[in-house]
C-alpha cells in the first residue's frame, strides 16, 4: 500500500523522461537548424526578427566585383615564417623516469587540447612518464568520450616517443590512482594547488618531491597551469609539437571530415533544378570555385546568457536568459551590470547569425559562397539561422552533408562533433568565428602555424557599427572592409602572457 504512490510517481517520471527522449522523433525539425521548419512550439522567444533590416536589404542586393572576390579567396603570401624542420634542439628521452604524471582536464575539447600539450610539457620538465590524460565530463556539453575515443593514441605516443614516455595504462602497483580515489578524500599524491600559469620551477619544487616519494602525482585542476613565458625553448617547441603534430583525431573522425570537405569542394548541393546548378557552377568556375569558408557560430543559450546582451527576442527571451544566468552563475555575471548599449559599444556581445552574415557580405562574400556552419546549437533556432541563410543560400553543416548513418558514431557526443568541425575548419580556405573563444583561438593558432587565412572580426569596431541606426549599407561595407584589412591571417608575434597555442610565432615557428 505505502509503496504504491512513490511507485506511481516513479512511473510518471519515467514516462516524462520517455517523452523527452522521443521528442526529437516527433518533432525532428526542432533539432535540425538547417531544416525548413515552422517555429518552435516550445518557444521562449518572440520569433527573433532581423534587427538590422536596413543593412540586410543592402546586403541582399549586394554586388561583388570580380577583383574583390578573387582577392578574398587567394591564399596568404609567404610571411617569413614556416614550420620548423625539427625542433632545432636534439630530443633526449630521459634515461630513467622519475615517476608517473596524471592530469584531469576540464573544459570543452579545445581547452582540453591545450591541457594535453601542457601535460606533456610538465612530464618533460620533470623527466616523468605521462599517463594518457583524463578528460572530465563538461557540465554544459555532457560528453564522456575518453582521450582514445577522440585522438589517435598510438600516433600521439609514437610522435613523442623520442621526447617523453607515455603509457595507456598505469602499472598494477598504481592502479588505485583513479578519479574516484581523488574525489573521495584528501590524498598525498594529489597536487591540488598548482597556481595558474605556474613556472617550470614550481613543478620542480612542488611536484618532483611527490614523484620521488610516491612514484606518482595526480594534478587536478590542471587547465592553464603552465606559464607561457620564461620557459626553455625546448619546452615551448615540445608544446607546439604536441598541438600541431602529435594530436590527430581518430580515423573515423578524419574519414567523416574528409567526406564533408570533399562534398563541400566538389559536389553541388541543395539541388533546386539543373538550370540553377549550371548557373551556380558557371559562376563558381570564375571565383572561389571549389572553395569554402567555415563559419564557427557559437550561439547557444549558455553563451547568450553569459554575455548578458539583448538579442532581439523580446521580453520573453530576456527573462529566460536572466533566469538561466541566475540558476547557473547565481548572478555573478560581470556583464549584467551593464546595459546592452554599453556592452555593444565595447564590442562585448557575440555576433548573432544575422550580424556575422552582414559582416561576411560586407567583406565581399557573394551569394554563391559555399559556407560551412560549424555550430552545435543555435539559440533561437531556425528563425535566427534563416536570416543568415538568406544571405548565403549555399550554407551547409554536418547534417546537410553527411547521412545519419555516417554520423552515427558521433551522434550526441559534443567532443566528437567539435572534433569533426575542427577537422573541417582546418581544411577550409577561410575560417571565421562569430565570437572570440576557445575554438576561435585554437583555429587562429593552428591556421597561423599552417599560414592559412583566418578572418578575425573586430568586435570593438562592429559593436558600435551595429548600434548606429542611420548607417547605410555602403558606409557599413566600407567601414568593415577598412577595419578588417589586416585581420585576415597576417602573422602577429606573440606578446608576453599571450598563449603560444593562439600565437605560435615566434616560439613554435622558424624564420623562412
Ligand atoms: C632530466 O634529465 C636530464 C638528462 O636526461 C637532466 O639533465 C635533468 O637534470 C633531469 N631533470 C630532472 C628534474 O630530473
Ligand atoms: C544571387 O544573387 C543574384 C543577384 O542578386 C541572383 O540572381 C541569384 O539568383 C542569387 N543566387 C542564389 C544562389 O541565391
Ligand atoms: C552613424 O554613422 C554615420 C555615418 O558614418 C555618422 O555620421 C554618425 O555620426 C554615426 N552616428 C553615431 C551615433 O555614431
Amino acid at each position: 500500500m505505502g509503496s504504491y504512490r512513490p511507485h506511481h510517481h516513479h512511473r510518471g517520471g519515467a514516462m516524462a523522461g520517455l517523452f523527452v527522449l522521443l521528442l526529437p522523433v516527433f518533432f525532428p525539425s526542432l533539432f535540425t537548424p538547417l531544416s525548413h521548419a515552422s517555429p518552435s512550439i516550445l518557444s521562449e522567444w518572440n520569433t527573433p526578427k532581423p534587427r538590422h533590416s536596413r543593412l540586410l536589404k543592402g546586403a541582399l542586393l549586394r554586388e561583388t566585383s570580380i577583383e574583390q572576390q578573387s582577392g578574398l579567396w587567394t591564399s596568404l603570401p609567404n610571411q617569413g615564417w614556416k614550420t620548423c624542420k625539427d625542433s632545432g634542439i636534439p630530443s633526449r628521452l630521459p634515461e630513467t623516469s622519475e615517476g608517473y604524471i596524471q592530469v584531469f582536464l576540464d573544459g570543452g575539447l579545445n581547452q582540453q587540447r591545450m591541457g594535453i600539450c601542457d601535460a606533456v610539457a610538465v612530464a618533460k620538465i620533470l623527466n616523468a612518464t605521462l599517463f594518457i590524460p583524463y578528460l572530465e565530463i563538461n557540465p554544459v556539453w555532457q560528453d564522456s568520450s575518453a582521450f582514445m575515443e577522440i585522438f589517435d593514441v598510438d600516433h600521439f605516443i609514437s610522435v613523442l616517443k623520442d621526447e617523453i614516455r607515455i603509457v595507456k595504462e598505469l602499472p598494477d602497483e598504481y592502479s588505485w590512482s583513479t578519479r574516484e580515489y581523488y574525489a573521495t578524500a584528501i590524498r598525498a599524491t594529489r597536487i591540488k594547488r598548482a597556481p595558474v600559469r605556474a613556472s617550470a620551477n614550481w613543478y620542480l619544487e612542488n611536484v618532483l618531491p611527490v614523484l620521488q616519494s610516491y612514484g606518482i602525482a595526480a594534478i587536478s585542476p590542471f587547465s592553464h597551469r603552465l606559464d607561457f613565458d620564461n620557459m626553455p625553448m625546448e619546452i615551448q617547441r615540445l608544446r607546439c609539437k604536441v598541438n600541431f603534430q602529435a594530436l590527430v583525431f581518430v580515423p573515423h573522425i578524419r574519414a567523416l571530415g574528409d567526406a564533408i570537405v570533399s562534398r563541400l569542394r566538389y559536389s553541388p548541393s541543395r539541388s533546386e533544378g539543373d538550370n540553377y546548378l549550371r548557373e551556380v557552377s558557371g559562376a563558381r568556375d570564375e571565383q572561389g570555385a571549389g572553395k569554402f569558408v567555415v563559419l564557427h557560430l557559437r550561439f547557444d543559450k549558455d553563451m547568450a546568457a553569459h554575455s548578458a546582451c539583448d538579442f532581439g527576442g523580446g521580453k520573453a527571451e530576456k527573462l529566460a536568459l536572466a533566469k538561466y544566468r541566475q540558476v547557473i552563475w547565481q548572478g555573478r555575471v560581470l556583464n549584467s551590470q551593464f546595459t546592452d548599449e554599453e556592452l555593444r559599444s565595447q564590442g562585448r556581445c557575440p555576433l548573432t547569425p544575422e550580424e556575422i552574415g552582414l559582416v561576411l557580405a560586407a567583406l565581399g562574400f557573394d551569394n554563391n559562397t559555399r559556407l560551412y556552419l560549424a555550430s552545435h546549437k543555435v539559440y533561437g533556432g531556425e528563425a535566427r539561422i534563416s536570416i543568415l541563410q538568406n544571405l548565403f543560400p549555399l550554407m551547409e553543416d554536418k547534417k546537410s552533408l553527411a547521412s545519419s548513418e555516417e554520423r552515427a558514431k558521433i551522434k550526441g557526443k559534443a567532443s566528437l562533433l567539435a572534433a569533426v568541425d575542427y577537422y573541417v575548419s582546418m581544411h577550409s580556405d577561410i575560417f571565421v568565428s562569430a565570437s572570440p573563444g576557445n575554438m576561435h583561438n585554437a583555429m587562429v593558432g593552428h591556421r597561423t602555424y599552417m599560414n592559412m587565412k583566418t578572418i578575425r572580426p573586430k568586435m570593438a569596431l562592429l559593436g558600435p557599427l551595429f548600434l548606429n541606426k542611420t548607417l547605410t549599407w555602403p558606409e557599413f561595407q566600407e567601414a568593415v572592409l577598412e577595419g578588417h584589412k589586416n585581420r585576415q591571417g597576417q602573422i602577429r608575434l606573440r606578446k608576453r602572457e599571450q598563449s603560444i597555442y593562439t600565437y605560435p610565432s615566434p616560439d613554435c615557428m622558424c624564420q623562412a
